[in-house]
């Protein structure tokens, strides 16, 4: 992605594209009824929405820019087993059971990578209209404001985003390691959206994001905001992340948060 010009057209049209998408979804409270199904389990919640979004971004990806490749959650995009050239990551709706469910705390990712490489990150909070983004070496931004650098905490200030469902025996972390790390902190949140999760340790309204399972669609674009304003985004043993990998032990957080949350509480 060296010539600007076409990072440029590519990241003016990712960012129509996300505001449409979400137009068409705050629509569809008005006018559809949700067609609800389960894929694995019935904790693994698809809808007729994500599918309509996923194949809206990938007809308007394929005639725009047709070299381009497509890693969508719902499988209609290509089937992508490296990230040679550019590659598009896409959750048409991370968050799908708070959509169910609440209507509200679901968000559209996207996220751009070249060569392997993040370039460009989006996350669309659908109903309080929050898009926030990041491109490689621009910065980040919440609706075009940027985003401040994060600056390091201590950790009894820290706000932790996890799952409860993390505490459970489960073989990627020891039920032992989290309650230390929970006595620690000033508290923890679970919004039940891995993006929005990430959108908002990239700005500060939370301070790290720990997940055992997530897939490249989860993270991608989250990755690229973050990293953007000095976050770690790692493994949660504190290693580089394989981005195609799903079932992703993660862990994002400030700088200095990061590597002491990592030594000595999860290392340890
Ligand atoms: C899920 C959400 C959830 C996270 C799960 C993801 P989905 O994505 O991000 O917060 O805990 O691991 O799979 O299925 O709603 O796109
Ligand atoms: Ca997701
Ligand atoms: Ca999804």
């Amino acid at each position: 992605m060296d010539n600007i010009e076409k990072l440029e057209q590519i990241v003016t049209n990712a960012k129509q594209w996300i505001l449409d998408a979400g137009a068409q979804i705050r629509q569809s409270f008005t006018t559809n009824t949700l067609e609800i199904n389960f894929k694995e389990n019935p904790s693994d919640l698809v809808t007729d929405m994500d599918k309509q979004i996923e194949k809206f971004f990938i007809k308007k990806i394929n005639e725009t820019f047709p070299k381009h490749r497509i890693l969508g959650e719902e499988g209609f995009g290509d089937d992508v087993k490296s990230l040679e050239g550019t590659v598009w990551i896409i959750d048409p709706i991370d968050g799908t059971m708070n959509f169910v469910h609440m209507k509200r705390h679901f968000a559209i990712s996207v996220g751009i990578y070249h060569n392997g490489s993040g370039v460009v990150g989006l996350i669309y909070d659908v109903v309080n209209d929050e898009l926030f983004s990041g491109i490689k070496g621009k910065g980040a931004f919440l609706n075009e404001q940027p985003l401040k650098k994060l600056q390091a905490i201590e950790i009894k200030e820290a706000v932790i985003g996890m799952n409860a469902g993390w505490l459970l025996e489960k073989e990627r972390i020891h039920p032992s390691i989290l309650p230390p790390l929970i006595q620690s902190v000033r508290g923890t949140r679970s919004f039940g959206s891995a993006a929005i999760e990430l959108a908002y340790v990239a700005s500060g309204k939370i301070d790290g994001y720990i997940s055992l399972r997530l897939s490249p669609w989860d993270f991608a674009a989250g990755k690229v905001i973050i990293e953007e304003v000095g976050g770690h985004v790692t493994t949660i043993c504190g290693e580089q992340l394989v981005l195609l990998n799903k079932q992703t032990p993660l862990f994002a957080a400030r700088p200095g948060l990061h590597s002491e949350i990592v030594n000595n509480y999860i290392k340890n």
